[in-house]
C-alpha cells in the first residue's frame, strides 16, 4: 500500500489522514524541495527586501508572458490599485468593470476614487460583455478592467473598443497565468495587467503576492516606482504611492514556480478534457482553466453530490459585484445586469487543478453523470 501524502507533499501515516486524502480539494498549493531550497537561500543571504530576487523575478515573468516590464507587488489586489494609480485614475473618472468577478476587480477603482460602472457578461464565456462595455462609455471613462475570468480570456473586442476610444485596457489576470489571445499571452494584451499569487491560484509564492505587468514602455518605469513610495532614483517621492514590494522570499519561491508553469497548465488543460462539461473555449484563444465551472440549475444539490464523493466544489460568484452591501450607495445596486443575475449563483467550481489523477477525474465525472 502506497503511504499517503499531505496536500503539500509531506509523508504522513493514519486513517484520519488517510480520510482527508481521499477528498479532493478546490485547489492545492505546490511547493517541493527546489521552493525549500531557494525560500532558504534567500533567508540565509540576509537581504529579505528589495533584493535580486524579485528584481529577476519581475524580468523573468515579463519575459515568459511578453510583457515589456514586469514587478512582483504583495497581491492582486495591490496590483488592481497600483493599476489604477499608474494610470492616473481618480475622483470624477469611471472605469468599467464586469458585474461578475472577484469583488476586488471594482473595489480597487473605488479605493482611488473613482466609480466602477458595471457591464454585464457574456452568455458564452461569462467574461464582460464588449457590447455592455461600449454603451457604457462616456466622456468619463478612462479605463475597462477586463477579467479573464476562470482563466478564459476577455474578448479580442475589448482591446480594439478601448482604442477606438483612447482609454486604457486594463487585465485582471488574477486568474490567467498561461491563457492566450490570439496566441499572445495574458499579462501582454492590455496596457497593464494584474496577477495574482494567492495560495489557490495557478501559480503562487508561498503566502501573498502579485504581479503587475505592463506592455507600455511609458509605464515601465511608473510600475517600479508605484510599489516603492513613488520613489524616483533620488529617493524623492514624486507620486503617491506606498510599500507594495514582495518579499525576496515570496520572490525566490515565485521564481521557481514560474519554472512549472507551462506543465501545470497543460496539465489543467488535459484535465478539462478529460472532464465532462460544456464550457465553450472562446476560439482562438487556450484557457487557463484556474476554475472548471459547470452551470447548474440546482447548485446546492450538485455541491452536496460532489461533497458526498469526497469532491470540494463551490459557486463561484453568488453574489454580481453591484449587489455587494459595499456598493449599496452605487447607482447600478439594484440595476439587472441580465446575464450575471442570470447566471452568476448557478455557477459551480470543481477540481480541475494539476494534482488530481485519473481515479480522481472518474470520480468527479461518476458525479456529473450520475
Ligand atoms: C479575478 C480576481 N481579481 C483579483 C483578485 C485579487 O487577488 P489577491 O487575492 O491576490 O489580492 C483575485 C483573487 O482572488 C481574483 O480572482
Amino acid at each position: 500500500m502506497t503511504t499517503p501524502t499531505t496536500w503539500a507533499g509531506h509523508t504522513q501515516g493514519g486513517e484520519p489522514f488517510r480520510r482527508y486524502m481521499d477528498r479532493v480539494p478546490l485547489a492545492k498549493p505546490f511547493w517541493d524541495e527546489e521552493c525549500e531550497r531557494a525560500a532558504i537561500s534567500a533567508l540565509s543571504s540576509g537581504r529579505w527586501v528589495k533584493g535580486p530576487e524579485a528584481r529577476m523575478f519581475g524580468e523573468e515573468f515579463a519575459k515568459w508572458c511578453g510583457a515589456v516590464a514586469a514587478v512582483p507587488c504583495q497581491s492582486g489586489s495591490a496590483a488592481l490599485w497600483a493599476a489604477m494609480r499608474i494610470l492616473d485614475i481618480g475622483p470624477g473618472d469611471e472605469v468599467i468593470v464586469p458585474g461578475m468577478t472577484f469583488i476586488a476587480t471594482a473595489t480597487s477603482v473605488s479605493l482611488v476614487g473613482a466609480t466602477p460602472i458595471f457591464a454585464d457578461i457574456e452568455e458564452e464565456y461569462w467574461c464582460i460583455c464588449p457590447d455592455d462595455v461600449e454603451a457604457k462609455i462616456t466622456e468619463k471613462t478612462k479605463a475597462v478592467i477586463g477579467v479573464h475570468i476562470f482563466g478564459q480570456s476577455f474578448s479580442p473586442r475589448l482591446r480594439e473598443i478601448c482604442d477606438k476610444h483612447g482609454i486604457s485596457l486594463v487585465e485582471d489576470a488574477a486568474q490567467a497565468h498561461g491563457a492566450s489571445l490570439n496566441g499572445t499571452l495574458a499579462g501582454a494584451i492590455g496596457d497593464i495587467a494584474c496577477f495574482s499569487f494567492f495560495p489557490s491560484k495557478n501559480m503562487a509564492v508561498g503566502g501573498e503576492g502579485g504581479m503587475i505587468t505592463t506592455t507600455r514602455e511609458d509605464l515601465a518605469q511608473k510600475l517600479s516606482r508605484l510599489v516603492d513610495h513613488g520613489r524616483n532614483d533620488a529617493l524623492e517621492s514624486v507620486e503617491l504611492g506606498t510599500n507594495l514590494r514582495m518579499s525576496e522570499v515570496s520572490a525566490a519561491i515565485g521564481r521557481i514556480q514560474l519554472k512549472h508553469i507551462d506543465e501545470w497548465t497543460a496539465k489543467r488543460r488535459g484535465n478539462a478534457i478529460d472532464i465532462n462539461h460544456s464550457t465553450k473555449i472562446r476560439p482562438n484563444s487556450e484557457h487557463a482553466w484556474h476554475q472548471l465551472c459547470v452551470l447548474n440549475d440546482n447548485p446546492a444539490d450538485l455541491i452536496s453530490r460532489f461533497d458526498s464523493a469526497g469532491i470540494d466544489a463551490r459557486v463561484h460568484y453568488p453574489i454580481p459585484c453591484n449587489r455587494h452591501q459595499v456598493y449599496s450607495e452605487h447607482h447600478q445596486h439594484e440595476e439587472s445586469l441580465e446575464i450575471c443575475d442570470k447566471v452568476a449563483h448557478k455557477l459551480v467550481a470543481i477540481p480541475v487543478h494539476p494534482s488530481i489523477s485519473d481515479i480522481d477525474i472518474e470520480r468527479i465525472n461518476s458525479v456529473l453523470n450520475p
